[in-house]
């Protein structure tokens, strides 16, 4: 397949560093040295589905097109309100498409887990046009009182359109189950008969852990797509990295042994939006024109599962 237009959409509620540490035991300078985030959008008044539904309509405009263009959508959600219809529907709703819908929970890596999904339809056969919109709020996954989770987050959605082509030249995807390493529980309706564990928690990581998991599964990743795909790194025009932490980029392109140059970034003024954060990041560097024809964009994101997923891609 191939990008047709990309959209995204964020909450107006900007919290800075400053903002955290008048009721958090934190500064600023904790926040910028150890994760390079200076403030991030927080949904308030929003709805996750609000979000979602923006950033796909700002996405079909790029694209020059209508819902009823549309053959397929996936929506990548970790949580929300809704547990049942599904986001995608009723984010489809919201903007009249009539097709099928499915939602993936692949946490941070979600959007390159849904581009494998529309590219492996496309290929065996399913011809037409597919929309994809990430939207996340993890803000509203973490307790507020824990310093060690709550700076690290922003919320947000991000969307893709993408028709024939074949633009999209491999992806990889991973995993090292592990639910230990991040994670939440919530609680189910009670029975009369259920005598199970339904505690509740709120987001739990283990930081230093999934920083490593994040360089190592990135990096290790990049480098064997470009193999499979026979391309150097000198053919790579921009990584795409998930936006969990400066330090986890600065990390992986060490290692790389890359150029600053091929890194754009948001994460200073949005903080990790789980699997929103690629397309968004995708959105604005494309609003901004930074992409020229042929440009060759590899994206790489990590998170829970632990999963992975690196995706190069022609623009
Ligand atoms: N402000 C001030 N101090 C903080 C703090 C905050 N917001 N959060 C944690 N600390 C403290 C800790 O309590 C600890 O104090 P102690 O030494 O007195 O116990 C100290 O800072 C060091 O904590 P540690 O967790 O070892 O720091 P770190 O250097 O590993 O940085 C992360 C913590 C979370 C920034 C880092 O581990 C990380 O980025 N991990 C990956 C997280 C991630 O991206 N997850 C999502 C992947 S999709």
């Amino acid at each position: 397949m191939r990008i047709l237009g990309t959209g995204s959409f964020l909450p107006k509620k900007i919290v800075t560093n400053a903002m955290l540490s008048e009721f958090l035991d934190t500064s600023d300078e904790w926040i910028v040295t150890r994760t390079g985030i200076h403030s991030r959008h927080v949904i308030s008044d929003e709805s996750l589905e609000d979000m979602g539904t923006q950033a796909a309509l700002r996405a079909l405009q790029d694209a020059g097109l209508q819902a009823s263009d549309i053959d397929y959508f996936v929506c990548s959600n970790v949580v929300s309100n809704w547990v049942t219809p599904s986001m995608s529907c009723i984010i489809a709703g919201r903007i009249g498409l009539q097709c099928p819908c499915i939602d993936i929970n692949c946490a941070c890596p979600g959007f390159i887990f849904a581009l494998d999904i529309v590219e492996n339809r496309y290929k065996a056969g399913n011809r037409g046009k597919a929309l994809i919109v990430c939207v996340e709020s993890p803000t509203r996954m973490c307790d507020w009182t824990d310093r060690s989770t709550c700076v690290l987050f922003g919320d947000g959605a991000g969307a893709v359109v993408l028709g024939e082509g074949d633009n999209i030249l491999g992806v990889r995807l991973n995993s090292q189950p592990d639910p230990t390493k991040l994670w939440e529980r919530r609680p189910m309706e009670s029975t009369p008969y259920f005598t199970g564990d339904d505690s509740q928690k709120s987001l739990q990581m283990r930081g230093r852990e999934v920083f490593k998991f994040a360089v190592g599964a990135s990096t290790t990743e990049v480098e064997a797509l470009l193999s499979d795909l026979s391309l150097t790194k000198d053919d790579v025009s921009y990584y795409m990295i998930h936006q969990a932490n400066l330090r986890i980029i600065d990390a992986i392109k060490r290692f790389l042994g890359e150029d600053d140059s091929k890194f754009p970034t948001n994460i200073a003024d949005h903080g990790n939006s789980s699997s929103a954060s690629c397309p968004i990041l995708l959105d604005e560097c494309n609003k901004r024109g930074l992409f020229k024809e042929g440009d060759l964009l590899v994206f790489s994101a990590f998170g829970a599962g632990l999963l992975s997923g690196a995706a190069a891609l022609r623009w």
